[in-house]
């Protein structure tokens, strides 16, 4: 967590919305704007008809010293208040938002003054959400909050923990000094990644052995997804590159699915001019059989394959492109010796950056991540989610895009 000097600074004068749902949690949207305008931040609040049977507007009003709004049909200045909101916010916090608030957003239902704000909104959003585990855990929730993270929202909580009455679980709301952080990070990154277009390849690629069987690996995908949803909600036109994922691919601007490395070898090339950044974060399967089966394999006792190297990608990258280089990442997957191997990777690649894990990281949704620099300079991440990981990534290659001449 950052200290508490550092957040209050980075708030000074900043417009924030705050969109407040009926759940038991929004008393905690009150210290929420408190801490808000302690940090220097104009605050303007707007209410479900929901959050009004658990808050009195006047609360919000006296807090943030600005009128609330509760719904769709006032005016301000002359203009319908949702436009004239949307334009005047740097980000949109919903705080505590409901199972029907996410569920509404994600389905483009815009019926009352909060969900016609988040529907007009072009800034950052970030939904803090608070309801009982079993709303959560619903697969309809799950796959709202999926639809919404690939579309670029960013998601705060909810964390295990106690609810109301006797309950314990998944759906307890953050509390508001974390969405502070987290609202600080946003503010700061913005949409850094403006106008850059982003080559991010994901997924295991599959070599072929026989007609129905292939040579690969468990990668799911998800820390390339997560990225392309990251580099999204900064602004990033992407371009993916996947092999075989297991787990629902966002929006994107151009899409190339493959099979082999070769396949992937050759797309990445194609596009390589076009782009400011690539993230190789592809699990390419290293061997292909030298010879693969045209027919089906049927020897019952033993079998022996020759296998060769699949070539590497980023070294080829790294041959072809002299002048205008793009900023390159990749990933090292090792069981042991983690750091020592991604450095003499970095090295052999040509990168700008490696990010080290262990095996432990493969389909799951955390990761615990070591980023090396060409500088040397190491920087552990405490285990976090792909998607926080991504935005750590991220900062790390702007960092460097701005430092090229
Ligand atoms: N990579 C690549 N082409 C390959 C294999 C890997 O571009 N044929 C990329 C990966 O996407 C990753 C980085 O190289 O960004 C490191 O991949 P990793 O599998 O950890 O290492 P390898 O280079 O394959 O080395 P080894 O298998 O010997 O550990």
């Amino acid at each position: 967590m950052l200290n508490a000097k550092f957040e209050l600074n980075s708030l000074k004068e900043r417009r924030i919305l705050l969109g407040v749902t009926g759940s038991i949690a929004a008393y905690k949207a009150l210290e929420l704007t408190r801490l808000l305008v302690k940090g220097g931040a104009e605050v303007r609040v707007v209410m479900t008809e929901g959050a009004r049977k658990f808050i009195a507007p006047l609360s919000f009003e006296t807090l943030s010293q600005n009128k609330v709004t509760t719904t769709l049909f006032s005016q301000e200045g002359g203009r319908i208040v949702h436009l004239e909101l949307s334009d005047w916010g740097e980000v949109l916090i919903v705080a505590p938002a409901t199972a029907n608030l996410i569920g509404k957003f994600a389905q483009g239902v815009a019926d009352d003054g909060l969900t016609t704000l988040l529907l007009s909104a072009q800034i950052p959003i970030l939904i803090a959400p608070a309801m009982h585990p079993s709303l959560w855990e619903n697969p309809i929730t799950q796959e709202n909050e999926n639809k919404l993270r690939g579309l670029g929202v960013h998601f705060i909580g909810p964390i295990r923990g106690k609810l109301s009455g006797q309950d314990v679980g998944m759906g307890r709301m953050v509390e508001p000094e974390e969405i502070l952080v987290k609202v600080n990070q946003i503010l700061t990154r913005g949409k850094d990644l403006m106008e850059r277009r982003v080559l991010i390849t994901a997924g295991a690629t599959e070599e072929v052995l026989d007609p129905i069987r292939v040579l690969t690996n468990p990668s799911s995908g998800r820390m390339g997804i997560a990225l392309a949803e990251a580099a999204k909600g900064r602004g990033a036109e992407i371009i993916l590159i996947h092999g075989r994922t297991s787990c629902p691919l966002p929006p994107l601007d151009e899409e190339i699915a493959v099979k082999t490395g070769e396949e992937m070898r050759k797309a990445v090339l194609r596009k390589l001019s076009e782009v400011h950044l690539l993230l190789m974060v592809a699990a390419v399967a290293d061997y292909r059989p030298l010879h693969p089966s045209s027919t089906k394999i049927k020897e019952r006792k033993r079998v022996t394959v020759e296998l060769e190297r699949v070539p590497d990608i980023l070294s080829d990258v790294n041959k072809i492109v002299k002048n205008r280089k793009p900023v390159m990442v990749g990933f090292s997957v090792e069981s042991e010796n983690g750091v020592e191997r991604a450095k003499r990777k970095l090295e052999e690649k040509g990168l700008d950056l490696i990010i080290a894990n262990g095996p432990a990281s493969f389909g799951s949704e955390e990761i615990d991540a070591t980023l090396i620099g060409r500088d040397g300079e190491l920087k552990d991440l405490p285990r976090m989610t792909k998607r926080d990981v991504a935005e750590e990534i991220l900062d790390r290659a702007v960092e460097i895009m701005k430092s090229r001449p």
